[in-house]
């Protein structure tokens, strides 16, 4: 790994290496700023009151009310311990050893398919922020990977897949190919594509509760694919993975439909003018239909001299190292009104020329 970052998030293992202070604002996760939806907790304490039971092995009610959230057959959903249960699953339950991963992308694809015996065949953007359609469909063609991770909007670049680009590589998978969809930051940009897993048996659709609605200490995720498909990742999911708390918590969220459109909104207001006072200060932030900044460094500035120096000022970022970004990138989440301003403050005083 390069730089000090594997993850968005682990303030506990940055504070062995590096001198926090307590009240740090953590920019390097990509959970909504507002916190979780306001019913999770409610709910998950209600469940704490039954900890001695187990839950239901297969989270059989979560999967319910995830497939009528969505309009789909329940033999379509499995639901896990985050989104990123399902990714270690999906190689190991679907054979895969050998698949294609547009990057810069999330590390687990990788790390999944090797924790599987294989490897993944990293097709590089040209351009940081433009989808590689045509270099992805060749590199499909030639290499025949069992599948194509892609993510939508993309972490670490922020924007979502255009629906000519779906369909291309889509095409090109045929029907040897399964092409997985991370939809982790859907509920920021729109434009998912659950409803079609019924029609379209080589897609698997991937879902998370825990940046959207912040339940990333409880962890809750889902994956949508047609009943085979399904079927192979939940016959290799270990019982109980989803607990109790965890499971009552993800069906409070799904519940209140009107969540997501009042809190998309609350964040795409935020994201132009922190993107703007970001510009002003020289670094270029890609634009992103997410509610994260990947942000090119002005020249001279290295995130390895940034993001140390933040750190100790309260401010932690995501040092894009491990993206393969090098020293040049750093990713910021949208973060409240106010911590946004007193970001940009202190990133001021760590910038030669402002
Ligand atoms: C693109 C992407 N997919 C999946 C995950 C995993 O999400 P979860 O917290 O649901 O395991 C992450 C977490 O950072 C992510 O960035």
């Amino acid at each position: 790994m390069t730089g000090p970052h594997r993850h968005g998030g682990d303030l506990a293992g940055l504070a062995r290496t590096l001198e926090l202070p307590a009240d740090c604002h953590d920019f390097s996760v990509n959970t909504h700023p507002f916190g979780p939806h306001p019913g999770a907790a409610a709910a998950a304490r209600k469940a704490l009151d039954h900890m001695e039971r187990y839950p239901d092995p297969a989270a059989e009610s979560l999967r319910a009310a995830i497939a009528a959230a969505h309009g789909l057959p329940e033999a379509c959903i499995v639901p896990g311990n985050g989104a990123a249960e399902l990714i270690d699953l999906l190689p190991r339950a679907l054979g895969v050893t050998r698949a294609l991963v547009v990057t810069p992308a999330f590390g687990e694809y990788r790390d999944a398919v090797a924790r599987a015996g294989g490897a993944v065949i990293p097709v590089a953007r040209e351009r940081i922020d433009s989808f590689p359609t045509g270099a992805v469909v060749a590199a499909i063609a030639r290499h025949r990977p069992q599948a194509v991770f892609v993510c939508s909007p993309n972490n670490p670049t922020g924007e979502r897949l255009a629906d000519a680009d779906f369909q291309a590589v889509h095409a090109a998978c045929g029907e040897s190919t399964l092409l997985v969809l991370d939809e982790a930051f859907v509920e920021y940009s729109g434009g998912s594509r659950m409803d079609e897993v019924t029609k379209l048996p080589n897609l698997v659709v991937l879902r998370s509760l825990t940046k959207f609605f912040g339940l990333a200490g409880l962890r809750v995720g889902y994956l949508a694919a047609a009943p085979p498909v399904a079927g192979r990742v939940a016959a290799l999911r270990p019982p109980w993975t989803v607990n109790g708390p965890a499971a009552a918590a993800g069906m409070a969220c799904l519940a209140d439909p009107d969540y997501v459109d009042a809190q998309r909104q609350r964040v795409v207001a935020l994201r132009q003018p922190f993107a703007d006072a970001l510009s002003a200060l020289g670094l270029a932030p890609l634009p992103s239909d997410a509610n994260f900044l990947l942000c090119r460094l002005p020249e001279g500035v290295s995130a390895d001299h940034l993001f140390p120096a933040l750190a100790r000022d309260g401010f932690v970022v995501r040092h894009c190292g491990s993206f393969g970004l090098g020293d040049r990138y750093i990713r910021l989440r949208v973060h409240r009104p106010e911590v946004n301003a007193a970001f940009i403050k202190t990133l001021a005083r760590h910038l030669p020329c402002s």
